[in-house]
């Protein structure tokens, strides 16, 4: 098995660019299929979607808009029930069908946030869609409309997954060997 060593932990090869991208044309049908006349603005959240969402917005092809957001609910080292800030959305979205584009929901309290906030800001309509969902580490219910992929609840690294924010550039995504 391939293998990358980043820091002090050694991952192995577990989904290879192919894989990935077989799973992306994938979504990216259904997307069309359900988004193609709906104007709808996507947020891409930083740092981890970046990759996914350069494959996954090349394959769209009607009129959106695309912006990058980036949210900390961190307040030094103490998790808030808020997202505190969130950064880089400066179009509106009231009354407008917004699709999220995250890089893998874990336990959900990410998504389950930046959700109830873009409610707040009075979106119509919030499809989520995430390159990775691990089930089995779900606590906080969220409804993921696009999943191109569903993993076991493992810690993965690569196509735009990081350790330490490194493996992020890495084109196939590896798992941890414990
Ligand atoms: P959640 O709020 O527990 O769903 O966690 C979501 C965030 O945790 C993601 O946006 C990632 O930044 C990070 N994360 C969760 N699982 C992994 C993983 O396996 N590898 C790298 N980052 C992860
Ligand atoms: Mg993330």
């Amino acid at each position: 098995m391939k293998t990358v060593t980043l820091v002090d932990k050694t991952f192995g090869l577990s989904h290879p660019e192919s894989e990935i991208l077989a799973a992306i044309d994938k979504i990216a049908e259904e997307m069309q299929r359900d988004l193609h006349d709906k104007k709808p603005i996507f947020l891409v959240v930083l740092n981890g979607a970046y990759m996914f969402a350069s494959d996954l917005m090349k394959r769209l092809e009607f009129t959106a808009q695309l912006q990058f957001i980036k949210l900390s609910s961190y307040t030094g080292t103490e998790r808030s029930q808020d997202i505190k800030e969130l950064i880089g959305l400066t179009e509106e979205v009231k009354g407008r069908t917004v699709c999220i584009v995250e890089d893998i929901v874990d336990s959900g309290a990410t998504m389950q946030k930046l959700v109830a906030h873009i409610e707040r800001l009075g979106a119509d309509d919030i499809k989520v869609c995430t390159l990775l969902s691990k089930p089995n580490a779900l606590k906080y219910p969220v409804k993921l409309d696009y999943v191109a992929l569903e993993i076991p609840n493992d810690f993965i690294v690569g196509y735009g997954l990081d350790y330490y924010e490194y493996g992020r550039n890495l084109r196939d995504i590896y798992t941890l060997i414990p």
